[in-house]
């Protein structure tokens, strides 16, 4: 079977535009009939009507009057509806649809969720409620109707203002929404149900007033207060830091348990995933609530970004994400610890994205092609997309980059445009040259940075010459040879031997400098930085001014230097990851050869002085402590042996935790004391998500599993004896508790987890943490424990949640999704297949484990093979997991 594919390149206009849509859903027990009445105004003298739809036709009407059913052709196989033979001059179509959300299993569409109907439209999902030209540059003012029982239904939501409602015979009700912002199909919401409302306001900077609504279940209702105390925040900060007010006046979020994603951000009627609303201390961790936090203003923020400029098609869907997340990252790290919130985001890049850029999968932040747009809301396109708006941010500076957004949206405001227009408008507002930069958006790959310094004298001065040259991948849509050199910030400063920075000149320049940013943008070049000291160690790519894979022979006393004396953040914590990884690389090379280990001396000094600083910040401490994992080892490897990877990190975890035993219990207390001291006397819950307090924990719960793994047997002991004591002060303590000691191979550990299970059995979101813990423990059981899992009354192969907290997490957990008896592979590809019967792209998404496929050792690449030919080879397969799958296998 074919698929067929679409491309960049062969984009056209629309033929005919819908200025207005106006809706009619009525609601009833086993269907919801739609009425979509459409005015369309043909372009260009254009006759054939082409619109999408993949939903039971009932009827269709053309200026009142019905069409014989040989007036148009549908077809199933590209989900289109022909009209051959419309007017030139503007007409309206009425189209009768009918769904089943009772049915809808794949949330997408109009779906139900614990007798609640809901919409999720982004990026194709329209076409599920209605035929309609479903392309973002169609955009138009929509009206929507709903009707239905009021007992079953009180709550009829849509997007915009209500501007009518009241009640109609048989116990049925209506609500009337209109909203007055044009917008294409895929910002389209409706929500009907049994909700409970928490409300507030928010005064905007011009003094007008916004109400703002929160619609949970009744029983989570009392978990939203933080949410809507970041929603608040965040309309603070896109005033301040952006100049960018609310425009509607009402402001809309509903949370619902099944979810394919994190949030949708539908104009002025949000729907997330309750993972993303509900919180408060007894259920989520410190990370939850900072998740809570960043996604909330992400789909604030798009508001502006992505709802009041649109992307023109699916290929430019980075214009808004990768804009979108740099803002909320700029968000997040403006509300507390900016370091290491960008320590977070190079971490998460780092491991995800850079191995999707080394995989089949591969593609430029603006893809040139895809078979199903829902395969392409990726870690390039949000998280590297977010590092191509950060590196025009670095060029430009913030006054720079504010001028280049006031342009966007001079030019842009009610369209729908092109990542180049964001470029245009960064660049003509700036006097910048961005022609270069545009290969950002074409050429997919993580470029290398191979650098080298030298000092030479010049005259009585010392020179120091740093040597650039980039490196671009192969990538499968382009083989290098065909990729130009790119245009990137490299961000750098000299540091003595003393740990102390440097000044340095620059060419035909008098200043004296200790930092600056270059312009890389040749495939070699050469940077001369004036009148240098005798020793040089460079610190490099500082702040990761650019998403690039970085090259430079230090030695380790160069790195040790920098990890102790660096003053950026992300160039400290780089030095000591470097050190960790080729502490870990000299252990992977020792048992491949069957030698001894090597220990680290240097490597287990630096720590030791990073634990005894008591000038580190907790959370940037608990950074500094991070092991790499697996994934973010193996980088452009080949012949991965992921096994042999976890038990050259395993060793080092236990040199770590033998050689620092000492300062590992000394730094834990001390944090729990300091934690500690502003609620002696005070309640238990006191124990709330607050930035300092949070890094605190982090510190904690860095070092719990090194002490653990100095001595399992006492640890356990003390674990169990004083669970209920940690448990009560909040989510994070007992979370960190559990995760401590979850690969313990006593029954004390599954007696705990069976603890917590029982404790929270009817809180969803902690059970999907019960899951996790299930599915990610190194334990030689884990794979026996996530099959019972299965069966747990709690589980369901149906929740998107579900799903990937238990064969998510599981496919992510080294040893046992790598065994070698290939049982891993098989628990994996068996619920592949099963849930991409119903539900495609939660399919899909579990299908991207077996990426690593080419780059693995053969025993296991045939097992793995073996898995992939056995899903392609499903008649039935959806075209989400095809595409991913035979990507892999090509
Ligand atoms: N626009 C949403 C966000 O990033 C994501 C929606 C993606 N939905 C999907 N079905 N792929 O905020
Ligand atoms: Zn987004």
């Amino acid at each position: 079977m074919t698929q067929t594919v679409k491309y960049l390149k062969d984009y056209t206009a629309p033929t005919h535009l819908v200025p207005k849509t106006d809706l009619l859903f009525e609601i009833n027990e086993q269907y919801t009939d739609v009425w979509a009445t459409l005015h369309i105004e043909p372009q260009n003298g254009a006759t054939e009507l082409v619109l999408q739809g993949d939903v039971k036709l009932i009827s269709i009407k053309k200026n009142d009057e019905t069409l014989p059913e040989t007036a148009y052709s549908l077809n199933p196989n590209d989900e289109t509806l022909v009209l051959p033979n419309m007017p030139t001059e503007p007409f309206t179509l009425t189209i009768h649809t009918q769904v089943e959300p009772q049915k809808n299993k794949s949330f997408n569409g109009l779906y139900e969720s614990e007798g609640n109907l809901y919409t999720q439209c982004e990026p194709e999902g329209f076409r599920k409620i209605t035929f309609h030209p479903d392309r973002p540059d169609v955009m138009g003012e929509f009206t929507t109707e709903i009707r239905a029982n009021a007992d079953k239904f009180p709550v009829l939501l849509s997007n915009g203002n209500k501007i009518r409602s009241g009640s109609l015979n048989d116990g049925r009700h209506f609500a009337v929404w209109h909203d007055p912002f044009v917008k294409p199909t895929y910002l389209f919401a409706l929500v009907a149900g049994d909700l409970a409302l928490t409300s507030d306001f928010f005064i905007t900077q011009s003094g007008r007033r916004v109400v703002i609504e929160f619609y949970t279940r009744q029983a989570d209702a009392h978990q939203v207060a933080f949410a809507i105390e970041s929603l608040k925040n965040s309309m603070k900060w896109d005033e301040t830091r952006f100049g960018l007010e609310y425009d509607l006046d009402i402001y809309m979020v509903v949370a619902v348990g099944d979810f394919n994603m994190g949030a949708m951000e539908n104009k002025g009627l949000n729907i997330f995933n309750t993972k993303y609303v509900l919180a408060d201390s007894q259920t989520a961790t410190d990370a939850d609530f900072e998740g809570v936090e960043a996604v909330i203003a992400h789909e604030y923020f798009h508001n502006w970004t992505g709802n009041r400029v649109t992307c023109r098609d699916w290929f430019q869907l980075s214009l808004k994400e990768g804009l979108t997340v740099f803002r909320d990252q700029e968000f997040s790290g403006d509300r507390a610890s900016r370091a290491v919130r960008r320590i977070e985001n190079v971490k998460l890049l780092r491991t995800h994205q850079f191995a999707e850029d080394a995989s089949p999968m591969a593609h430029p932040v603006r893809p040139a092609s895809y078979v199903e747009m829902n395969n392409f809301y990726t870690m390039t396109v949000y998280e590297k997309g977010a590092e191509v708006v950060r590196m025009y941010h670095t060029f430009l500076g913030e006054e720079g980059f504010q001028r280049g957004m006031k342009l966007y949206f001079e030019r842009h405001d009610g369209q729908a445009v092109t990542c180049d227009d964001f470029r245009a408008a960064m660049a003509d507002a700036n006097g910048f040259d961005f022609e270069q930069f545009a290969l950002w958006y074409s050429q997919a790959g993580t470029p290398t940075l191979q650098i080298s310094g030298s000092l030479k004298k010049n005259g009585g001065n010392l020179d120091y010459v740093l040597r650039v040259k980039q490196i671009l991948p192969d990538t499968p849509d382009m083989p290098a040879s065909q990729k130009q050199a790119m245009m990137m910030p490299l961000a750098i400063a000299l540091f003595n031997e003393n740990g102390e920075k440097g000044a340095f000149k620059l060419p035909n320049d008098d200043n004296s400098y200790n930092e600056t940013i270059l312009i890389v943008n040749q495939a070699e070049q050469e940077f001369v930085l004036r009148e240098v000291q005798q020793s040089v160690t460079p610190s490099l790519l500082r702040g990761f001014s650019a998403p690039v894979h970085l090259q430079f022979d230090y030695t380790n006393e160069q790195l040790a230097l920098l990890l102790a004396h660096d003053d950026d953040e992300f160039a400290r914590w780089e030095a000591g990851q470097t050190l960790l990884r080729r502490a870990i690389f000299a252990n992977e090379t020792a048992l491949q050869q069957g030698n001894d280990l090597p220990q680290n001396p240097l490597l287990i000094q630096a720590l030791r002085n990073i634990l005894n600083d008591n000038n580190l910040d907790a959370a940037f401490k608990a950074m500094l402590l991070q092991v790499p994992a697996e994934a973010e080892l193996w980088g452009e490897r080949d012949h991965i042996n992921p096994v042999q990877t976890t038990m050259a990190r395993e060793a080092l975890l236990d040199e770590i935790a033998h050689a620092l035993h000492g300062e590992l219990l000394a730094t834990a207390l001390n944090a729990r004391e300091s934690e500690n001291a502003d609620k002696r006397g005070k309640e238990i819950a006191f124990y709330e998500y607050n930035p300092k307090d949070a890094g605190l924990r982090a510190l904690q719960y860095a070092c719990f599993p090194l002490i653990h793994r100095f001595d399992e047997a006492a640890t356990i002991e003390q674990v169990f004896e004083h669970y209920d004591e940690m448990a009560r002060k909040n989510m994070t303590h007992e979370w960190g508790v559990l995760s401590s000691i979850n690969s313990n191979a006593s029954a004390k550990r599954d007696e705990l987890l069976a603890r917590f299970a029982a404790k929270f059995d009817h809180q969803a979101l902690v059970m999907d943490k019960y899951f996790s813990l299930i599915a990610c423990s190194r334990r030689a059981d884990t794979l026996v424990q996530a099959q019972a899992a299965l069966n747990h009354p709690r589980f369901a192969l149906d929740n998107p949640n579900k799903v990937r907290a238990l064969i998510g997490t599981f496919a992510r957990n080294v040893p046992h999704f790598h065994a070698l008896d290939g049982s891993g592979y098989a628990f994996v590809a068996q619920h592949i297949k099963k849930i991409d019967a119903f539900n495609p792209q939660v399919a899909a998404g579990l299908a991207r484990a077996f990426n690593l496929l080419k780059r693995i050792e053969p025993q296991r690449q045939a097992l793995m093979r073996a898995e992939l030919e056995a899903i392609v080879a499903l008649p039935s397969l959806s075209k989400d997991v095809r595409e991913i799958v035979e990507k892999i296998l090509a």
